[in-house]
């Protein structure tokens, strides 16, 4: 069963900018119910995407949030910053690379992918390791499904994600030395092949803002933030288990598989309850979930291992 998320965090979805309104209204006024072919450049707009039973609710963090309080380390460590560096990263044309153990390696332009998945629109709460949280309505596909059209080999275990490297747009890529460049992330094959894992290309009915992980990021809601990567140029196959970014630079804090867990605390700070931004002024904080809230879809994942110690 899917949470239904409580009127005291539903935010008032008036909050759409003026210029998505007024777009929305003439589509919808001209019953066009045209699904706009994907180009990275055109800032598609979609209507009437195929809703997923896979949604968390229908009431979401007013998109001014979302598309503002960004963490992009490639760019700054400043949120604001960040998403204003952002907008300089070219995004087309965009390809991606699929390797390893797989049937069907190849270099795959994004359009052309596109035109073979069906893209839906998927209601996810997101959930931070900094213990803020929101309710996104992403568009995108399940990973799942690419990684079938690669057939995978039985020797598959792990995916690796590697996000762009660009370090003349990307300045953090020069200077600092926290996280390891590029940006990369890691899932188990089963992970990466749950229904829930989302390529997201686009979020509030349009193309994902560049400060969000244009052109394609990874989602998978029952994970903290950080292991949902953005710009992926690159995803391999794996025998073994992928070094990470984040797990790299510090184990203890930022697990190979993050799953959102209020019984394990960051060593920093408790992960107990979490700041739902936009619903502060109705709940300061709501309980933070096992999951964040997608345990019955995805604990059986999870059973041979110990959830009061495992991160
Ligand atoms: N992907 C890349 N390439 N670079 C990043 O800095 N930040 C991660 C994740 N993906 C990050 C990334 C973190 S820490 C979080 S919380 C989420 O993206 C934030 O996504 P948002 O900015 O769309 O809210």
């Amino acid at each position: 069963m899917i949470n239904k998320i409580p009127n005291s965090e539903i935010t008032d979805s008036k909050a759409f900018k003026d210029r998505r309104r007024i777009i929305k209204a003439i589509l919808a006024a001209t019953g066009s119910s045209i699904v706009p072919a994907f180009a990275a450049s055109d800032n598609a707009r979609w209507q009437n995407l195929p809703k997923s039973n896979l949604s968390t609710g229908i009431m979401t963090t007013p998109s001014e949030i979302v598309e503002n309080y960004t963490n992009y380390y490639e760019f700054s460590f400043n949120k604001k910053e960040a998403t204003k560096l952002a907008q300089s990263l070219p995004i087309d044309p965009w390809s991606l690379q699929i390797s390893g153990e797989v049937e069907k390696p190849g270099t795959f332009i994004l359009e052309d992918i596109l035109r073979q998945q069906t893209l839906e629109e998927r209601i996810y709460r997101f959930r931070c390791v900094e213990a803020w949280s929101m309710v996104i309505p992403w568009v995108g596909f399940s990973l799942g499904d690419l990684l079938k059209k690669v057939n995978p080999l039985s020797t598959a275990k792990f995916i690796k994600f590697t996000s762009i490297y660009q370090p003349e747009i990307m300045a953090n890529q020069n200077t600092n030395t926290v996280l390891e460049w590029p940006y990369t992330e890691g899932l188990r094959i089963d992970e990466a092949m749950h229904p829930l894992t989302l390529l997201a290309v686009g979020m509030y009915g349009e193309t994902l803002p560049k400060q969000n992980g244009a052109p394609l990021r990874l989602i998978v809601p029952w994970k903290y933030g950080f292991k949902n990567i953005k710009a992926i140029v690159k995803i391999e196959l794996l025998k073994k288990p992928p070094t990470t970014s984040w797990n790299t630079f510090a184990r203890n804090e930022y697990g190979f598989y993050a799953n959102v867990n209020p019984l394990v605390k960051h060593p920093r700070w408790s992960q107990n309850s979490e700041r739902l931004l936009g619903s502060e002024f109705f709940t300061p904080r709501r309980k933070t979930e096992l999951f964040n809230g997608y345990g019955e879809q995805v604990a059986a994942l999870y059973k041979d291992m110990d959830l009061r110690h495992f991160f």
